[in-house]
This record gives C-alpha cells, structure tokens and sequence, in this order.
C-alpha cells in the first residue's frame, strides 16, 4: 500500500482516490503520524500540499531523509517544497502568486513522465517557489514562470521525487498518468486494489472477525449501509439482523420498498413502522437542530428496544466511509458546527457491541463500484443521498401526519419526472421543500389558499459545496404543472438557485 502524508491540503483526499483510481491501494495520515517503516506492505510515501509556507515558524516539519532510506517518496507542492529545503534547496515566496493553469514543459525524460507528452496543462496552487535545488537534485520540469516544476533525486537508497504542481486535480490533464506512474513504475504497486478483490478479501475478513456470532445492524435504505449490510450477510448469512425503522418521515412508499429489495438481496432485515411514536415526539416542534435531536434520539431508542430482543447479537454493523474517519490536519482549528451531526451517534455505546464496519477504508464512488459488484440494482446504488432526519427537515416549521403526505406526493412528482426526463443522475441531489407559506392561487372557477412547494437540485461532488443545477425551462413547467395539479393542497411551485456557500442544500 501507499501512505499519504497530509499537511493539510484541501486537496489531499483527492491525492488518495488518484491512487484508488490505478486500482492501488492507500491510506491516509497526519503528517506526525509516526509510520512503521518495517512494514514491508509500505511501498511508498506522498507528501501532500499545505497552506503554510515551509518558511513559516510555525511550518510542519517532517524527517524526508529517514523516510527515504526506507521507500520511494514523492512530495507534491508543499511537500516538494519541503524535500528541497531539507535536502538545502532554497524556497522564497514567488514575485508573483501563481494560481490556476500553467504549462508544464519536460526537460529530462524520467519514467515518471511515461506516457505524458512533453508539454500538457498543470494545475497550480501556491505562493512559495523553489528558487534554486540542492546539488544532487536534478530538475525534471519547467512552466513560463517558475524555474523547477518538478525534479528528482535518485542519490538516495530511494528515489526522491518533488511536483511543484498538483497532479490530483481534474485539471491537471496527465496528473493521473504521473501519480499512476509513481506508484506503479516507480514503487512497484501492483494494480490489484479492484472492488472484486475487495469483496474477496472484505468477505473472508468478516468470517474471520466475526465466526460464529451474530451482527445486529440499523439499515436506513442508502447506499452505504445497503452496501456494508450485503458484505457482511455474504459473510454470515442470517446471523446479521437487520433492522429498519419506518420514522413516518421517509419519501414515499420507501419503507416496503426498500424492504422489498432487502428481500430479492437475501438480507435478513426487520421492518419497524415507528412512524405513530415519530409524530406524537415532533409534534408542536419547528426548530431544526430540535426536530433533528428528537430523531435522532427516538431512532436510537426505538433501535435499542429492538436490538435487545436479539439476545446473541455480539456486534454492531455499520456503514461507516473513510472520509467520515479519515483524521485531518486542521489548519484553522477546529470546524464549527453549522448543523448538528449527520450521522446518528450514540449507538456503539449501547450493549457493548463491538463494531464491524466493512467499509471503513472506502471513498464513496468505491462503495458504489462494490455495490454493483455484489448485485445490488442500480437504482439503489445511485440514489441521491438523502438526510437521516428525512422529510423532517424538508417541512419548513412544525410537522403533522398531513404535511407529510403531501410533501411525500410532490416528491414524488418531482423525483419520478427528473427520472422520466433522464435528469435524474445528473445532478447530485434533489428534494422538495414544503413551505410553510400560504397564497392565493385560482382553479377553475375556484379561489384557492394553500401551500407553496420549493424545489431543490444541486450539481456537487461531495455535498460540502454546491451549485443550484441549471434544470431546463421545460421541465421545470412540466414538473410545475404535474405537482399542482395532482397534490391537492399545493397551487404554487418555485425553484431554489441559491448555491452552497452561502446557502446549504436542506432548507433546515
Ligand atoms: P447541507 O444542508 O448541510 O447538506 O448543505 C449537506 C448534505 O448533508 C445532508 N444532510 C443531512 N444528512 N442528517 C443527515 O444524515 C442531517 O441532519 C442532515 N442535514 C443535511 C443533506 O441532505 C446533504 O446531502
């Protein structure tokens, strides 16, 4: 495998799934981390970028020269910056910042270029330069501004390589080939990190974790606890006991549809329609982070209840991804909460569970690919995601029985038109949102007075920013027209194009 050193680049997860990408397996860690260079599975090391300068006094340090001796090593910006300091290089800030595009010109032909033409597009970000290298570095690249783009030094046990550019971004067009070739060609990474291995090897992982005992497990119809639930029953077949609560604030028909495609998948799943408890809790309350706390915590103990009726259970499955667990080096100091958590916490502590979490090392197109791997129908594995506290937070104030099923028909309008318009996988989520808005609208000869329905689609790669998706004029009429005239109780329809900042994608 391939660690990869963060020194808090925004960019470094994207260094991780270049590497998943080449099929190669990786991992992520603070740059303090200390590594056991022992390991013979470490077969190379990337330094990622960062936002301070190596200059600063404050500058995270790191000892290049020991790391060296062991595995190749391949520093990317800061991390370039810092091998040619180290090694008594000199780094100053540039004249000018350099940001954006840049042409990456090839001066010495190194395997690492295998395959890129000698010029190509390089994606820039940074304000330090490498003005002169140490003596035993030679340079491999240049750009029309900066002098050493890209060098090596192969006097070492190891080779040592620096990219001034990032080869993580989209738009550094051969930046996949040159970290492929990094790996590959010069650690010597087999490619064998593919979602059929995973399965193999996730599966024979969790007969061996888990033997003879049970695995109780929340299923909430995502991709991502489908997907961990579907490993571990190919593990253990009936011994995971699923359970899935209906909190009466699901999209329409979703609680027998998603139990009816845990049935066709062999997953031995219970459903628990929750939905009377649900409404006499949140009833009367309109605060968000209240209405998301009182289900949360309904959830876990309606979870609870059942989960102690299943006496053997010895473990707790759950979905968990690596971005959820990856342990980041924050700059800024700690991130403020915007909005409560988004995933239910609390359960791991009950019943001394131990936890199985199968997709723990996953990005999230990975859990995807895996997904299709296994069988499950692609409708499940592309689903939009959709928030824990549900529709909860899609009715803007207080919540009744019959505000949710009328938010649930106009969803469904909305949803099974994007579809029906071949939108549906163009943008990354969409929902309805219900207003609590009244106005005046005419039917026939009939004057009207009831709620208006905003609709949301946002384009985005992670949900952590967003873009309100340009839907077409004609869809947004036809979907207009189908929601107001089949939910009785809507005559008013809008669009959000509000982006993420300064808006978020929930309405709450
Ligand atoms: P925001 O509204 O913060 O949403 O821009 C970003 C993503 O997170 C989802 N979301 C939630 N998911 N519990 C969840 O499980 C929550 O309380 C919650 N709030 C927002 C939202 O749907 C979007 O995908």
């Amino acid at each position: 495998k391939i660690i990869i050193l963060d020194f808090g680049s925004q960019y470094t997860q994207l260094i991780a799934r270049a590497a998943r990408e080449a099929n190669v397996y990786c991992e992520i860690f603070p740059y303090y981390k200390q590594l056991d260079v022992q390991d013979a599975n470490i077969k190379g090391v990337i330094l990622s970028g960062s936002p301070f300068s190596v200059n600063d006094d404050k500058a995270p340090e790191l000892d290049i020269l020991a790391l060296q001796q062991k595995v190749p090593v391949m520093g990317v910006c800061y991390g370039a910056q810092l091998a040619a300091k180290v090694y008594g290089g000199r780094v100053e800030k540039s004249d000018k910042r350099e940001y954006g595009r840049a042409r990456l010109d090839i001066v010495q032909s190194d395997v690492l270029f295998n395959d890129v033409p000698d010029q190509s597009q390089v994606w820039m970000s940074h304000s330090d330069t490498i003005k002169q290298l140490p003596p035993q570095f030679e340079l491999l690249a240049v750009t029309e501004s900066i002098p050493v783009a890209a060098f090596r030094n192969t006097t070492g046990a190891n080779p040592l390589y620096g990219l001034q550019f990032h080869p993580e971004v989209y738009h550094s067009t051969e930046g996949k080939t040159i970290i492929r070739n990094f790996l590959v060609k010069i650690c010597g990474c087999g490619q064998d990190w593919t979602p059929a291995s995973f399965v193999d090897e996730t599966v024979a992982a969790l007969k061996e974790k888990i033997g003879d005992k049970h695995v109780i497990m929340a299923l909430s119809g995502g991709v991502d606890s489908t997907v961990a639930a579907t490993l571990i029953s190919r593990a253990i077949g009936d011994r995971l006991h699923g359970i899935f609560v209906d909190n009466g604030v699901l999209r329409k028909d979703e609680f027998e549809n998603v139990l009816a495609t845990y049935d066709t998948l062999g997953l031995n799943v219970q459903g628990i329609d929750a939905k009377k408890i649900f409404y006499e809790e949140l009833a009367g309350e309109s605060d968000p982070e209240k209405k998301r706390k009182i289900i949360g915590k309904l959830f876990i103990d309606v979870f609870h209840e059942e989960a102690l009726k299943i006496k053997e259970a010895s473990f707790l499955g759950q979905g968990t991804i690596y971005p959820d667990v990856i342990e980041s080096v924050s700059v800024h100091g700690p991130s403020v909460t915007i909005k409560s958590h988004h995933n239910v916490g609390g359960l791991p502590d009950i019943m001394n569970l131990e936890l199985v979490e199968p997709l723990r090392y996953l990005f999230k197109d990975e859990v995807r690919k895996v997904g299709l791997e296994l069988g499950i129908p692609k409708e499940m594995i592309l689903r939009h995601p959709f928030p824990g506290p549900g529709l909860a937070i899609r009715i803007l104030g207080d919540i009744t029985k019959e505000k949710v099923k009328l938010l649930q028909e106009a969803d469904y309008h909305y949803i099974r038109a994007l579809k029906d318009y071949g939108l549906y996988d163009q943008v990354w989520q969409a929902g309805a949102i219900l207003l609590p808005v009244k106005s005046v609208g005419v039917m026939g000869d009939e004057r009207t007075y009831e709620y208006t329905l905003a609709l949301r689609a946002v384009t985005s790669v992670d949900g952590m920013t967003a873009d309100w998706a340009h839907l077409p004029y004609d869809f947004l009429a036809y979907v207009s027209n189908e929601i107001i005239n089949n939910v009785k109780g809507i005559n008013r329809v809008v669009y959000d194009i509000s982006s993420k900042p300064p808006a978020t994608i929930e309405w709450e």
